[in-house]
């Protein structure tokens, strides 16, 4: 799969974590962003915003930005960021990672976005890495390698192939009967498409104890993260910080 048809995955669409996922990224991602110095933050594949405004809102000296690849997530998220305080201190964008471009940051924050993003990940990594200023950190929250997330990836890539309006019929009825209560109808359907969409990489032992460190990427906290859908791939977070690679 290229990169202009992953992107046409998303084009159109919006995604939001839920609120206490949302939370519980913030909280982990603040305990690793300085409180007492301008600090620069990038959200990678951002959603509606939700996590941009909250670090930009417990952070009064931060300048967050958020990137997304959809411009429906990006149009959201501009809403979000209207009726936040920290408006001023926010900015967002469409586009697409791996084509973006800007001075590097202090911190850098993504949560269930680098699994969706197609290429080498050797290549991604060396990207995140030369995206953060020496000494900064890189707050990832990303399935990881475990039964349970491999079963997913074999179900999702075996979907792919039988793709039908009956399989997405079965599948909303399904996402309706685990979460018709918390989600509206549109949510409901725009999801329909994650369970098309098996992962590019999952964190596993090479990525973590290979891949990062070659690239310049140190792990220096590791946190679980709690399932809020059976239907979802397990998720950890990872910190990792910008040091010089060791080759
Ligand atoms: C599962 S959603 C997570 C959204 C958000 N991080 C959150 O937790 O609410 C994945 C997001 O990644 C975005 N995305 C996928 N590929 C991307 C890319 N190459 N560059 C930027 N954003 C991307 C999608 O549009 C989508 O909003």
């Amino acid at each position: 799969m290229t990169a202009a048809d992953r992107a046409l995955d998303f084009s159109g669409k919006t995604c939001s974590a839920p609120p206490a996922r949302s939370a519980r990224m913030a909280a982990l991602a603040l305990g690793h962003i300085p409180d007492h110095r301008h600090v620069r933050v990038l959200d990678i594949g951002c959603g509606t915003g939700s996590l941009v405004v909250r670090i930009a809102e417990a952070r009064p000296l931060a300048q967050v930005s958020g990137i997304d690849i959809s411009l429906a997530n990006v149009r959201a998220a501009e809403h979000a960021r209207a009726s936040s305080g920290a408006a001023p201190r926010i900015t967002f964008e469409q586009a697409d990672y791996m084509a973006y471009r800007a001075v590097p940051f202090d911190a850098i924050v993504s949560d269930g976005v680098l699994h969706l993003i197609p290429g080498d990940t050797r290549a991604l990594l060396n990207r995140i890495a030369s995206d953060l200023q020496p000494g900064g950190v890189f707050v990832c929250g990303m399935p990881f390698d475990c039964r349970y997330n491999r079963l997913f990836a074999l179900i999702r890539g075996g979907l792919r192939h039988v793709r039908s309006p009956l399989v997405d019929r079965a599948i909303l009825f399904a996402a309706r009967a685990l979460h018709g209560r918390e989600m509206d109808a549109r949510s409901l359907r725009e999801r329909i498409d994650y369970m098309y969409m098996p992962p590019t990489r999952m964190l596993d032992r090479h990525m973590r104890e290979r891949l990062a460190p070659a690239a310049g990427l140190r792990v220096v906290a590791q946190y679980p993260m709690r399932s809020t859908s059976p239907s979802q791939l397990r998720h950890n977070v990872t910190v990792f910080e910008r040091v010089a690679p060791v080759v």
